[in-house]
């Protein structure tokens, strides 16, 4: 597959000096392959993009499935140093929707969806570096987009795939699309944290007004996002704020 990687060098390198690209033909997962070399104290400004994940990893130790070509899997490694680290994710969903397609919706914490079906999911982790608990950490910012349709087996939400707003796009043609606003975006955020976001992210909430169910029992009416990025959740004890680290919420069944 020929992926463009030098112009999308030239657009992100100004940004982020450093910065390198690979890609892999095959690599167990792009974000344990950054982790590892995060601990390994490799803490460098880099985009890792694989062909084929043989271990993809979601959210909440789930498994992320793609077929090579069908799909687009990369890891964005950087060293961040943000005053707060909340709402991270979302941002990062309000980057990636925002470089995509204005018909995306993103589903808190930080699914895309496309009408209620899931087009992208993001997982992010950090590793510390450097001795003696300096700030800084190596933020591991995984994206896997589902280019072409893909089977909904076992899959709690059903998959959408970009080719269906996009019928001529390709995983090259999608990484240089999200790239550069992605890392522009992430330094907006080490900046300014997660304000700069919340109307971004408000515009395209797929939840709010609906009935939810979260996976700890609550249930009540999605109510937009806190200003730590928190989901607000009208239940019948009052207003709920839900944080996102091991949770999950989806649309109730009527
Ligand atoms: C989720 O929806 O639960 C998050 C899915 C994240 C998948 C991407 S694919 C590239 C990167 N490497 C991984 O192992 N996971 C992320």
């Amino acid at each position: 597959m020929r992926w463009g990687a030098e112009a999308l060098w030239e657009a992100v390198a100004p940004l982020l000096p450093g910065f390198t690209i690979e890609i892999l033909p095959e690599v167990d997962s792009t974000n344990s392959e950054l982790m590892r070399r995060a601990r390994a104290g490799r803490a460098e400004p880099v985009l890792l993009v694989a062909e084929h994940q043989s271990a993809g990893r979601g959210r909440l130790g789930r498994a992320w499935a793609s077929a090579p070509g069908d799909s687009l899997t990369f890891s964005l490694g950087l060293p961040l140093a943000p005053a707060d680290w909340s709402g991270l994710s979302l941002a990062v969903g309000v980057s990636l929707a925002e470089s995509l397609h204005p018909d995306l919706c993103l589903k808190w914490p930080n699914d895309l969806w496309l009408a209620d079906r899931k087009l992208a999911g993001i997982l992010i982790e950090t590793a510390s570096f450097g001795a003696g608990g300096a700030a800084a950490r190596q933020a591991v910012i995984g994206v896997g987009i589902n280019i072409a349709p893909r089977p909904a087996g076992g899959l709690s939400t059903p998959p959408a795939a970009l080719r269906e707003l996009l019928p001529d796009i390709d995983a090259p043609g999608a990484l240089s699309r999200v790239v550069p606003g992605l890392v522009r975006d992430v330094l907006a955020f080490a900046q300014a944290g997660f304000a700069p976001f919340h109307a971004r992210f408000d515009a395209r909430d797929a939840l709010r007004g609906r009935a939810v169910t979260l996976s700890d029992g609550t249930s009540g009416t999605a109510a937009g996002v806190a200003g730590d990025g928190s989901l607000l959740v009208h239940t019948a004890a009052g207003l709920h704020a839900v944080g996102s680290s091991e949770v999950s919420v989806r649309p109730a069944v009527r």
